[in-house]
Parts: structure tokens; sequence; C-alpha cells
């Protein structure tokens, strides 16, 4: 999508609506009109009293703060003098009440195997692997890379960081060991905590061995702790790897939460951008916190004997916010599943619905697109009474897919939440609230309170109804990204300079007559494939990184299950390429940089269409991929006969 100072074609007319069931709103945490109005009118007009006031009513504060917010866009500093620890908020403060025999985290393996642990258990973990922490010399403010499966080691993993403020870096199991040492080397971890493997479709992912091949490249790692999770065989180097549970044998289970700075950084996450190396997203405690904590609330509409599930992999940004510390902080019971949904048959999901009784259900529009495929005999077998309330996140959801999850997950009773938010914004931004907001499918609908979005030109100017522009933050929010993490300039070039004043999201988007807001994708060179952001770029240095191209360009193409699929056009130093070479770039990529970057179409050409000053025309390639006849003008192009040649190529 190219966008200058006019605005976004949008092709998107959709007209149904639907409105909350009046059950729901009856009880919900949000229920009426006039309340949403006066606390985002509010939220806008003195951010400070608002969020202050939720942050003292919401969080556990050691030493309250002195004041709620400080500087302006992108240097802002919230709840400055505040004491606080995320993992208290988290756990400790829940073991006051009736809450401590709870179940924090209901697990289930793909195996079938299960744990539940109360937050009395959770608690007693989380303090013997923090002190297992100390114990091998972490100490506040150094940085922990976690590389594991989705089991309750991971989230423990997580709340002890948190508990002696060392900072973790979760690195999503689907990337490759060069992925790994990469985010090593650029946090300068100096613990890795993995797993021997985790279970993925009834075959082991083996973990230990990635860790092992990227620790060649990692000098800053001293330590390795691995979780037996699958028993499968690997290898343990002496003084440097360490079993969980040899570790944590005979550990003390207390350690008290130290007191942090409210903005103390609590983890480092990397996503990608259009250029260079993946960006180190890094939040911080107390603002975060807060942030995860209310959309929680206002999203979900969490109550007391929810059961909540969340299908994300936590190494994604969704199970940060809305596995781990969302949920926790409020104190709810967590479903958290280990392996694939069609495993051992497409019915796994909804199993584990009517089995645990699940009330709340969040998963991505490309998880709905393959329950599509796959049929609504899976669900059709299954009792889904239990469901309240849907959500989904990651990318647009096309308008078939909602009615689907409306229809047959739903059964027409439940409202869906479509949420928008990205890495950086740390926590939901805009979504309907199931209580009161009219849903219309395809549509994320209106910002939470304490987000002011506008959608505006390349020169800052606000777009009418049903223009589509850019879509920008005109206020800052407490659970923002700070910074990335070694690369201030970068964080300030690539969010606060393309809009002066403004946060910029690289999302195009439009606002119908009535404030509903239509995402439509990234605006830059990054794909979004089964919901999450990959780099054009990376994929492109990877294929370069292969001994016989010499030339690469990478775009997206609309792809049924993924979204976005992944089309790469090649250049060879010599000769021509075959199928057996196509076959030996998709494993290079997947070895560089992991499965889930995984070429779905890969096209040999003699040349790539290029302006006069040599930069690679994405969008003529875009066209090319998707199969469309282009109608871009190519008046730029210096070499019209390579075009010619690309098209004729198609298969
Ligand atoms: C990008 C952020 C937030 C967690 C998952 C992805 C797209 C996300 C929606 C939605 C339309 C969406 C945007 C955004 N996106 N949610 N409900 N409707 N688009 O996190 O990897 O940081 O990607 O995902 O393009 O910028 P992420």
């Amino acid at each position: 999508m190219s966008v200058d100072n006019a605005s976004i074609e949008s092709v998107l007319k959709e007209t149904r609506t639907f409105d909350p069931p009046a059950t729901f709103a009856e009880q919900a945490n949000i229920r009426s009109e006039e309340q949403y109005n006066e606390m985002w009118q509010r939220a806008k007009d003195d951010p400070a009293s608002f969020w202050g006031e939720l942050a003292t009513e919401h969080l556990h504060w050691f030493k309250p703060f002195d004041s709620v917010m400080e500087g302006k866009m992108p240097e802002t500093n919230w709840f400055s003098g505040g004491k606080t620890n995320v993992s208290y908020n988290c756990l400790d403060r829940h073991l006051e009440t009736d809450r401590r025999n709870k179940a924090a985290l209901i697990w289930e393996g793909e195996p079938g195997d299960t744990r539940v642990l109360r937050y009395q258990d959770l608690h007693r973990e989380v303090c013997r692997f923090a002190n297992v922490l100390k114990k091998l010399g972490v100490e506040t403010g150094d940085r922990v890379t976690l590389y594991m499966p989705m089991i309750p080691e991971l989230t423990i993993a997580m709340l002890a960081c948190a508990r002696i403020g060392a900072v973790h870096s979760i690195i999503f199991g689907g990337f490759s060991a060069d992925a790994v040492a990469d985010r090593n080397n650029d946090a300068q971890a100096r613990i890795v905590v993995t797993a021997d493997g985790g279970w993925r479709r009834g075959k082991e992912v083996q973990l230990k061995a990635a860790v092992d091949a990227a620790m060649d490249k990692s000098p800053t790692v001293e330590k390795v702790v691995v979780v037996k999770r699958t028993g499968g065989d690997v290898d343990m180097v002496p003084d440097r790897d360490f079993w969980w549970h040899d570790l944590v044998e005979g550990v003390s289970a207390e350690c008290d939460a130290v007191e942090l700075d409210a903005e103390h950084p609590l983890f480092i996450l990397y996503t990608s951008g259009s250029t260079g190396k993946p960006k180190g997203v890094l939040h911080t405690t107390a603002g975060y916190l807060l942030g995860a904590t209310m959309t929680s609330q206002w999203v979900f509409d969490l109550r007391e004997d929810d059961t909540y599930w969340c299908t994300a992999d936590i190494g994604w940004i969704t199970g940060h916010s809305y596995i781990t510390y969302g949920p926790l902080s409020n104190g709810a019971s967590v479903v958290m599943y280990e392996g694939g949904p069609n495993w051992p048959d497409e019915g796994r999901f909804w199993e584990i619905v009517e089995k645990y009784q699940v009330s709340i259900f969040y998963t991505a529009p490309t998880a709905i697109r393959a329950f599509i495929k796959w049929g609504r005999q899976w669900p059709e077998k299954h009792d889904l009474s239990s469901i309240r309330l849907l959500g989904t996140v990651g990318e647009p959801i096309n308008p078939e897919a909602w009615m689907w999850y409306h229809e047959v997950i739903g059964q027409e009773r439940c409202p869906i939440v479509d949420t928008w938010w990205q890495t950086e914004t740390g926590g939901i931004m805009i979504s309907p609230l199931p209580g009161i907001t009219p849903t219309k499918p395809g549509s994320c609908a209106r910002p939470l309170p304490g987000v002011v979005p506008d959608i505006v030109t390349k020169d800052g100017t606000s777009l009418e109804a049903n223009q589509g522009g850019l879509l920008v933050m005109r206020q800052p929010w407490p659970h923002m990204l700070r910074t990335l993490h070694g690369d201030h300039d970068r964080f300030v070039s690539t969010y606060f300079s393309e809009i002066d004043g403004c946060y910029f999201a690289g999302d195009g988007a439009r606002r119908d007559e009535d404030g509903y807001i239509w995402v439509m994708g990234r605006v830059d060179d990054v794909i979004n494939v089964s919901g999450h952001r990959l780099s054009t770029m990376e994929v492109e240095s990877a294929l370069v990184s292969h001994e016989l191209v010499a030339e690469s360009a990478v775009v997206g193409f609309p792809h049924d299950l993924k979204g976005e699929g992944i089309c790469c056009f090649v250049t060879l130093k010599d000769g021509s390429g075959d199928d057996e070479l196509v076959k030996v770039l998709v494993k290079h990529v997947r070895e560089q940089i992991g499965a889930l970057a995984t070429p779905d179409k890969i096209r040999f050409a003699a040349g790539l269409p290029k302006t006069r000053s040599g930069k690679i025309m994405r969008r003529l390639l875009r066209d090319i991929a998707a199969g469309r006849e282009s109608v871009q003008d190519t008046t730029t192009l210096e070499d019209l006969s390579v075009l010619a040649a690309l098209r004729n190529d198609e298969e």
C-alpha cells in the first residue's frame, strides 16, 4: 500500500451490525454508553487524574507515585517516584484473599497431560525459580532469554524475572538458532532458559539443540537452564547447562519481590521492522501492568468465575499481556495449551473448551480461517455453551470469518471483540466493549478510554469519515513502549518522526460515519503472516545469504489461511533455478529465520523491476505475486522488459 497525501482507497463495504446481548450488558464492567463516553472524555482531557486514580485503585504500590505522567511523546515517564513489582501484583496480593486457592494456571500439554497451579502454587514456584536465578548470579536489570514451549515453567520464569527485576526477552519457539543468537546478542542476555523440547502436532520441537547451535554465537550467555519436557536426548555441557529440576531442588520458596521503580524495564520483545534487524521493543513496569490490567477488565470483562483462554503463544505480545500479566493481575483462571489446534484431530480446541468450561476465548483470524476450512463438524461435536465472549487479534478479520465465528463458535449468543493493538502498544487500544458496543464484522470499533487515535494524511491533516489514511495516536498512554533496546534514535525515527507530534502505528485505516475504525493493514514493507509481523527485508537477507543468490525481493500476497503469504523473487548469480533449488532456498530461509518465515512461492527472475535510482518496485511485484493485472504507474521503471518477463513467467 503506498501512501501519499491523498487518502487510501477503501473497498470494503460492510453494513451488518450486531447489538450486544442485553443480559451481557447488565453485568458488564463497563455497562453504558454514557459511562464509556464519560471515561473516554475524561481520559482525553485529564489523563493524569484518570490514569492516576486507576493506578492507585488497581495496583499494589510499595511506595505511592509522586506524579502520574511527565514529558511528552516520545519521552514520557509514568508514575515516577512510585515503587511496585509486577510479580507481586500478579501473585502475592491474591494470597491475602480467597483467590489463594483458585486455579491460576490450568495447563494442558499436547499429549494430554495436565497440571493445575493454584495462586499459592504458582507463587511458590515463582519464588523458588527467582531464588535460582539469583544463585546463578542474575541481578536486577540483567537480561534473561526465555526460549521455551508453552509449559507452566515459561509463566513461572517470566514472573520470577519480574520478581527480581531481571528483564526477560522471550523468543517464540518457532524461531531458528540464528534468530536466537541475534536476539541474545542484541539484548546481551546472560542466561537462557529453555527446554529439551516441546510438542507440536505429535512431533518434538527440539529447542535445546537450537540453543546449542545459538550458543556458539552468543558470547554474553553464561548459563543455560533446561526444563525436562519431552525427555528427548540432549547434550548437557558441564558448568554451562543445568536441569531446572536439579536447580530448584531444596531451594527456599520465599523470595521477597524487589521494590522496583515504576519505570524499571520489565521485558524486551523483538518484532519486525521494515529495515534492518528486529526491533527490541522495551516495556516497563507500572504503566505496562496498568494497561494490561485495565484492558483485561474492560475488553474481556473478566469476572471472578471466568475460565479464560487465549490461544496465542507467549512468545508473542498477545501471550505476554493476555495470558500472563493482564489476567493474573486480575486474579483470573487462565487456560494454557501447549500444542497444535489439529492434534490429535481438528476438534482439539473445542474439546479443551468443553473440558474446562472455557467462558472467554481469544484467538486470531488465521486460526478462524483454519477452523472454517476444517469444517463446522468439529466444533459441533462439543458443548460450547460455556463460552460467553469471543475475541480476535493479529490482523483485520474478514467479515465472512467474523460471521462464521459468531454463528458456529459464538452460537449467535456471544459478543465478539476485535482487538486492534501492537507489540509496541503493550495492550489493546481499539476494541468493542462487549457490554455496550454494537459490532460491525471487520471493524475493531472504537478507542478504549485513554486512547486518542486519528486518521491522517502524511502531512498530519485529519481525514474525514470514510477516507483511508494513516493510523496515529495523538496522546501518550501508560503501556506504550519506552524505547527500542539499544537504539533510541531508531525508536524516535520509526514511531514519532513520520507524523509530527503523533505516534505512528504503521497501519492504514479509515473511520466510518459512526466513528468506527476499520484497519486496512500495514503501509510499510512488513507483511502479516498468520497475524505476525514479518519484515520482507529479513527474508530477503536470508535469501541473499545463500551462495547462489544475487538479489531478491520479497512481497506478500493474499493467502486463504495465513492472511498473507510470502512470495520471493530471486535472481541468481549464475544459471537458472529449478524445483530442486526452490527446495534448497525454502530450507535455507527456515534455517535462518524459522518455520514461520517459510516462503510460499519462490520465482526465479533474470532481473527485478527497479527505479532509475535502483530501488526495487515492490508494488509491481505485489501485483504479480497476487496474479493481478497491474494498473500501477510504471513510468519510473527503469527497464520495462523486466516486468514483461516476470509476467510471462507466471504459472
Ligand atoms: C499489527 C501488530 C497485537 C498482537 C498481535 C500482533 C495488525 C493486530 C489487528 C486487528 C487489524 C490488526 C496491525 C498491527 N493487527 N490486530 N484487530 N485488526 N489489524 O502484534 O506483531 O505487533 O502486529 O497487527 O497491522 O499493526 P504485532
